[in-house]
């Protein structure tokens, strides 16, 4: 029996959704049972190709790549070229993968994996728009009893929104699945732009990446280089904020993050505010908690990991 923790990443890379696959494939205490790919920062033509593009950068041709929704449940896709690029990974010069594309729906393997391992011992780990958890969810709402928890980066309160005054992009993508997912009863953890926005990619940083002298290393600083570059425009920081990787980080070292437990919401209906995530943070009504929300992060400490196990790919 595997004493490794058993996670499957749902993503839409995207730069910092790259890093945070890398983090994962650095990670012994991991056991990436499968990556499924979600339209969101580019279609999911893309999204699943550079999946596949990191996972031979990280010399594991043989992890298990899936296509899953190309559309939010509800709304039109919206993309973020502007922050990523046109390709999601503009920055390294990345090879076409040779690995293949599993035939499976990534929903169909999301599914068929949380029936067949045992209950509980399977964490679910969104990237992107929530809407291949969502599919799952409505198509065999068995697995909610049996996933360990769902540690998903998105949302943002104290910090507003990034793709608009109220909403964070990936909440903002796709809330009618959100909306599901917070709905669900599951263990949620939730890495909003609260913490993510801490996590900020100095030149310092990025040097440190640069200074692994691997290849996986040389591609890591010339994705945050690109990806940052809008960021510290937008925000006026040094370096852009590393959102994704948080979630991998969380499930290696909790203790790097704080937050608390309180009822989280999603506005689905005001085109003001759709996609904001209403955070109960001082617990001023009486809903229920259904999210374990971070605000916190040991910055230094996460970059000291990423690099350390970026370091592990060499
Ligand atoms: C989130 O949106 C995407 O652009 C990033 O990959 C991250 O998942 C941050 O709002
Ligand atoms: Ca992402």
């Amino acid at each position: 029996m595997s004493l490794k923790h058993k996670i499957i990443i749902d993503t839409d890379p995207g730069q910092d959704d790259a890093i945070a696959i890398l983090l994962a494939l650095g990670s012994p205490e991991l056991e990436v049972l499968g990556i499924t790919a979600v339209g969101g920062n580019v279609p999911l033509l893309l999204t699943q190709t550079n999946a596949r593009k990191i996972c031979e950068l990280a010399g594991r041709p043989d992890i298990k790549v899936f296509a899953g929704a190309s559309r939010p449940l509800v709304r039109s896709l919206v993309t973020a070229e502007n922050v990523h690029g046109k390709t999601g990974l503009n920055g390294p010069d990345l090879p076409e993968p040779t690995m293949p594309l599993q035939e499976q729906h990534a929903v169909d393997f999301i599914v068929e994996t949380l029936m067949r391992e045992e209950s509980g011992t399977v964490t679910l780990c969104p990237l992107g728009p929530l809407t291949n958890i969502a599919l799952a969810l409505n198509r065999e709402p068995r697995i909610g009893d049996r996933i360990k928890q769902i540690v998903l980066m998105g949302g943002g309160f104290f910090e507003g929104g990034n793709i608009t005054p109220a909403a964070e992009f990936n909440i903002y993508v796709d809330p009618h699945a959100c909306e599901v997912v917070l709905g669900s009863g599951i263990d949620i953890v939730m890495m909003p732009l609260d913490v993510t926005h801490k996590a900020l990619t100095s030149a310092s940083r990025i040097a440190a990446f640069r200074g692994l002298g691997s290849r996986v290393g040389t591609a890591a600083a010339e994705m945050l280089e690109f990806f940052e570059r809008f960021d510290e425009e937008k925000y006026g920081t040094d370096g852009g904020p590393l959102h994704d990787p948080c979630v991998i980080a969380y499930l290696i070292k909790p203790d790097l993050f704080s937050g608390r437990r309180c009822n989280v919401e999603v506005e689905t209906g005001s085109e003001l505010t759709m996609g904001m995530t209403v955070v109960d943070w001082w617990g001023v009504t009486s809903r229920g908690k259904n999210a374990t929300v971070m605000r916190d992060i040991d910055a230094a400490g996460f970059f000291a990991l990423l690099v350390e196990r970026l370091g592990r790919l060499s």
